[in-house]
């Protein structure tokens, strides 16, 4: 019989790299925790048109990665989540958390679903970690935002990420230009590769970003978005990026970053990772003031946020070498037998330990003395306690440390006060 495999784009996380998610998760913990953010979990599965609405029915994500299904005949349509943002913004509004307090500050870290080809760093099922801070979008709110992302990745120890910055200016900015951009671009449409044909008539905005070396030189002659500016959107991007600049953050400004999601006003940004292969892009995100009012909210509600791929992070460390030294946190005692016949007296020492809050572990397989030294060792247990007839009538065993090889012989009273947590450092 055929053996049963994960669905295409999809991943087992083994207890060897969990460690190092454990490891990413705590370092995000603490530094939301350091800049007041809270965490959030919303529901995987939202009513499909929550995303249409948000992220907008011509962008790739709706047009063609999505995960749709009607649970009952003629019900309403559902959707697996494809990003966090809707969702977040979706339960705020729900949730009516603004009676409660002009800004919250929510970070997530959650499983996405996107039908996308998968390849290096994307998958179909994939995991953010993500920030939104709602009821402020003001230059400090936008660059302290950008600030918690890169904190982390400073934290992690992550080096030689580029973060590009771009201001995007207000609906009717960048409606004129996405006017302008689509009149100079139409004469081309026969040139245009089949991805941008089908982007001009849906969103041209996203021509900006195609990779096609042709299709760049194109634009290189096309208007600048800058150019349709007003004065505030610019000063208020000025300020931005000099708040990042008293933070020692550097950044390039990229004229041609438009992002992937319609909800996006004024600044967008986006990290790249010099690790990553085509799907270079690390973590993005932006200003989103209009979104609250699209999903139902009376009130206009500023907000601004970002998400970052955890597996692309993790590519991303892993290549930097910054993994190898985790290490999963092996058992402090592991029992070794010298006769089966012993089990029923392991099983209550087992027990008599873990209640004193030492992992114990003991063999559950009737394997052989040198067997179970050999287990002891693989999952680096700190000591092994040898457990034989003598010892059984005495209650008092040998203790061997497995780094230094010392032993000594202690009763289990003893023994718990040598490594209970209140007790002893391990
Ligand atoms: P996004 O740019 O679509 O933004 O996704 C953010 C990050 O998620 C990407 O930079 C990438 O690292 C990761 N990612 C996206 N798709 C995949 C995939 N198929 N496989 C692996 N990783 C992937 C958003 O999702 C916005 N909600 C960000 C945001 C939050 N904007 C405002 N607030």
């Amino acid at each position: 019989m055929s053996q049963y495999r994960a669905v295409k784009g999809t991943k087992d996380i083994f207890p060897v790299e969990i460690v190092s998610w454990k490891h990413i998760e705590s370092v995000i913990q603490k530094v939301a925790g350091l800049y007041g953010f809270q965490e959030i979990r919303t529901p995987v599965f939202e009513y499909t048109e929550l995303f249409q609405r948000s992220i907008g029915t011509t962008t790739d994500i709706v047009g063609k990665e999505m995960f749709t299904f009607r649970p009952e005949e003629n019900g309403r349509s559902i959707t697996l989540r494809p990003e966090m943002t809707a969702g977040v913004m979706r339960a705020f509004i729900q949730g009516n958390l603004a009676a409660a307090a002009p800004v919250h500050k929510l970070y997530y870290i959650a499983e996405l679903f996107r039908k996308e080809r998968p390849q290096a760093g994307r998958q179909r099922q994939f995991s953010q970690f993500g920030a939104e801070l709602i009821g402020a979008s003001s230059p400090e709110a936008v660059a302290e935002t950008i600030g918690m992302m890169m904190q982390v990745f400073a934290d992690l120890g992550v080096t030689g990420l580029r973060l590009r910055m771009n201001t995007l200016g207000d609906l009717d900015e960048r409606m004129q230009y996405i006017r302008a951009l689509k009149e100079y671009l139409e004469p081309y449409a026969a040139e245009l590769d089949e991805p941008s044909r089908e982007r001009l008539d849906k969103n041209p905005l996203r021509i900006l970003d195609s990779k096609n070396p042709e299709i760049q030189a194109m634009i290189a002659g096309a208007p600048k978005l800058r150019d349709f500016l007003g004065v505030s959107a610019i000063e208020e991007f000025e300020k931005v990026l000099r708040y990042l600049d008293e933070k020692g953050l550097t950044y390039v400004i990229d004229p041609l970053l438009v992002r992937g999601l319609d909800y996006y006003c004024h600044t967008a940004f986006e990290v790249v990772s010099p690790e990553l292969g085509a799907q270079d892009a690390i973590g993005g995100g932006g200003r989103y003031d209009g979104l609250a009012t699209q999903l139902g909210s009376k009130t206009e509600v500023p907000a601004v946020g970002f998400a970052v791929g955890m597996e692309r992070l993790l590519i991303t460390m892993e290549k930097q070498g910054l993994l190898q030294h985790l290490e999963p946190g092996g058992p402090q005692v592991y029992i070794v037998l010298q006769d089966s016949a012993l089990t029923a007296h392991a099983v209550t020492l087992c027990d008599a330990l873990r209640k004193a809050g030492i992992r114990t572990l003991m063999d559950l397989a009737g394997r052989s003395m040198k067997a179970q030294m050999r287990e002891a060792n693989r999952i680096s247990a700190a000591y092994a306690l040898f457990v034989g007839e003598s010892e059984m009538q005495t209650e008092v065993y040998g203790l061997k440390n497995l780094s230094t090889s010392e032993q000594e012989s202690l009763s289990i009273q003893e023994i718990t006060r040598k490594l209970a947590p209140s007790n002893s450092a391990q």
